[in-house]
């Protein structure tokens, strides 16, 4: 243990537990990250998995694992192979993603197809899998399985959501609910599996193990919900990608699901005309759908669902069977991504 890393990391003592900030955890986190080896032979596999895993991030699933862990136990760097685990999972998930979704900018820099190819993000993505498998079996003690039962549902049924994802795009016949399950799996199981980890690992019941993970399926509703807004309504340069991506995809955003929902006979025949347009200039597409979304209201309704959501997050938290003190600073955290513009 390094000299003084108590000191400047002790935020709160409630209960008899040090609770950690997450922009603390997230540091500590990031130098454990960047401590890791990524790169052996063949060079040109493990080069893009360094690429993607120093260019940043908000870091926000092992602070969630962390953070989870941290409500049962204050030893947190015990939690920290599993919580670059499941970054480097995540991270994995973006290289195909990127290239699923034909976008060439992430966190501010070329995305790994863009900047190599097509075969490195899949070839290099795929490593990354399995090196978050083999992390996560390594940091699951003597008896992984499960901890690796968890995670493994959850590949899996990310990969079914980014599938969903996928078909909903040339569908004209998505509903909000098939959207809201399609996000589920895509992006909330995620962040869910992370926090009941953590809490598992620190020694926490199967019952608060459970609330955890539905309070992260909550929470992650809300983010994906932010994020399809941020990629119509943020700014690029503060997003790290490029905004008006899920419109030229004909993604099936609560924004356009409600968006088509509330529009007159007018505005319907303008969304379709786009949604099939083919021509040489994106940016018109882009604002003409943004105009229609503009018109409904459909940033508004979204504000409120993401609102929502946070309150439903907040009421699954509070059955967590643990002193309110301690389950603040996850509150807070969780808080503030629901605003954020990254
Ligand atoms: C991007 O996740 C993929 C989504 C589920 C929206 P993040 O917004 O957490 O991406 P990084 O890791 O911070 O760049
Ligand atoms: C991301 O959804 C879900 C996964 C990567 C599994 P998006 O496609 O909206 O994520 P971004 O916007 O590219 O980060
Ligand atoms: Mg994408
Ligand atoms: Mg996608
Ligand atoms: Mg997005």
């Amino acid at each position: 243990m390094k000299k003084g890393f108590f000191k400047p990391l002790l935020l709160y003592i409630n209960s008899g537990y040090f609770m950690f900030k997450a922009d603390q955890i997230a540091k500590e986190l990031e130098d454990y990250l960047q401590g890791l080896e990524y790169v052996r032979n063949p060079e040109g596999l493990y080069i893009p998995v360094r690429y993607a895993l120093s260019a940043g991030g908000k870091r926000i699933r092992p602070v969630l694992l962390v953070m989870a862990y941290n409500l049962y136990s204050d030893e947190i760097r015990k939690a920290f192979g599993a919580a670059a685990a499941m970054e480097i999972f995540h991270n994995f998930t973006l290289l195909h993603d990127d290239l699923m979704d034909n976008a060439d900018v992430r966190r501010g820099m070329d995305t790994v197809h863009k900047k190599w190819n097509a075969n490195t993000a899949i070839l290099s993505g795929d490593v990354m899998l399995m090196l978050a498998c083999r992390y996560l079996t390594d940091a699951s003690g003597k008896n992984p399985k499960p901890i690796l039962d968890i995670a493994l549902d959850t590949f899996i049924g990310i990969m079914e959501g980014q599938q969903y994802d996928m078909e909903f795009e040339t569908r004209d016949d998505v509903t909000e609910e098939d959207y809201i399950e399609m996000i589920r799996l895509k992006t909330s199981v995620l962040l869910a599996a992370c926090l009941k980890i953590g809490a598992l690992l620190a020694g926490a019941g199967e019952s608060d193990a459970n609330l955890l993970y539905r309070f992260g399926e909550k929470v992650g509703l809300a983010f994906q919900i932010q994020d399809d807004l941020l990629d119509v309504y943020g700014d690029p340069k503060v997003f790290g990608k490029k905004t008006g991506g899920d419109i030229l995809c004909n993604k099936k955003t609560y924004l356009y699901i409600n968006a088509y929902r509330r529009a007159d006979a007018a505005m319907r025949k303008e969304l379709d005309r786009w949604r099939v347009y083919d021509g040489d200039d994106p940016q018109s597409k882009i604002d003409a759908v943004k105009e229609v979304y503009d018109a409904v209201h459909v940033r508004e309704q979204s504000e409120k669902l993401i609102e929502s959501l946070f309150g439903q997050a907040a009421s699954v938290l509070a059955e967590v069977n643990l002193p309110d003190a301690r389950k603040t600073v996850l509150e807070e955290y969780v808080k503030k991504l629901m605003n954020r513009v990254q």
